[in-house]
């Protein structure tokens, strides 16, 4: 059983939604950036895009909120159709089962980040991107994809939250610094970071969230079979290393507990995919234990038992 009728997605919608805003254990708000930390906790919304192009919001859906790690997604997005394959030299594609922000991996490991979404790998992705242009040009062309991937031109860059994390991003420092070492990045650390802050602080509305990865759902396309915005074959890659690596190391009791690939922020937002059923996102800012929003990833568990969704 899978559902796809619109009224009876709006309606699940609308229970999740209820339910959420009865929960009073809604996890802590992200403070190792000050100005994520200002976030009202009360926060939730979840948005589907569905192949028909109609979105169904519930909550704060047309609030912005700050994306952070789930632009390691579309920054991973531009790298491979930059680079193609190439990308694999400096990245790989497992999980890590540690921390975000761990360090520990690297060293044993010649320097070479675990997969793209932990941050060690997404700062080298980064700095794969900058091999073919400045920093200035790089955030335009990541901004430029979201925004064509939304079909949305309001859709910015917050630079309050960007200076934020420029202030107070030492660990990320410290494994930029590290890898400039091994040689997995070759620019100035200091340049690498700057363009990866800046990325991580666009910020998008759960629904313009939800349409920015219908891609992912749809084989590389906005919608079944119209513009393209990625070859398949990549949609399929980026989803698998969603599934297997995009909640670091809480990615195998979403994969459990949901069943679908999905990608999630400190900012508290998750996109996930229904593959051919909707691009979904997720927003709450407050985290669990392991970094990920602990209502948008109950709010994807109770979506996923109700449509019967889940790719398993
Ligand atoms: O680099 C950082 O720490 C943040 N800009 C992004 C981390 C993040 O979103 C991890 N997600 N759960």
């Amino acid at each position: 059983m899978s559902v796809s009728d619109p009224e009876r997605l709006r309606e699940i919608v609308g229970e999740i939604c209820d339910h959420m805003a009865r929960e009073t254990d809604r996890g802590q708000v992200a403070d190792y950036i000050p100005e994520l930390a200002k976030v009202d906790a009360n926060r939730f919304a979840l948005a589907l895009a569905l192949p028909s192009g109609e979105v169904i919001g519930g909550g704060d859906a047309d609030t912005r909120f700050s994306i952070q790690s789930v632009s390691k997604v579309f920054a991973l997005a531009v790298a491979l159709g930059r680079i193609g394959d190439q990308l694999w030299t400096r990245v790989g594609r497992e999980p890590s089962g540690d921390p975000f922000n761990s360090i520990v991996q690297l060293e044993h490991e010649r320097g070479l980040p675990r997969n793209p979404f932990i941050n060690a790998g997404a700062i080298a992705v980064t700095d794969a991107i900058l091999s073919r242009s400045e920093p200035r040009e790089a955030l335009g062309q990541i901004l430029q994809f979201v925004r064509f991937l939304a079909d949305d031109d309001d859709i910015a860059i917050d630079p309050g939250v960007a200076a934020s994390e420029t202030v107070s991003g030492w660990r990320n420092a410290a494994l930029a610094n590290f890898m400039r070492d091994f040689g997995t990045i070759e620019r100035h650390p200091e340049k690498v970071l700057g363009t990866y802050f800046h990325q991580c602080a666009i910020a998008m509305t759960p629904r313009q969230l939800a349409l920015a990865g219908r891609f992912l759902a749809f084989d590389g396309a906005l919608t079944p079979g119209g513009a393209r915005a990625i070859a398949p074959r990549m949609a399929r890659q980026i989803n698998a290393l969603m599934l297997t690596c995009g909640h670091y190391d809480g990615s195998g009791e979403f994969a459990f507990r949901v069943g679908l690939p999905g990608k999630s922020g400190v900012g508290g937002g998750i996109l996930a995919v229904a593959p051919g059923r909707a691009s979904i996102g997720a927003w709450s800012p407050g985290l669990n234990a392991v970094g990920n929003s602990q209502l948008a990833s109950m709010a994807l568990e109770m979506l996923a038992d109700r449509t019967g969704w889940s790719v398993f």
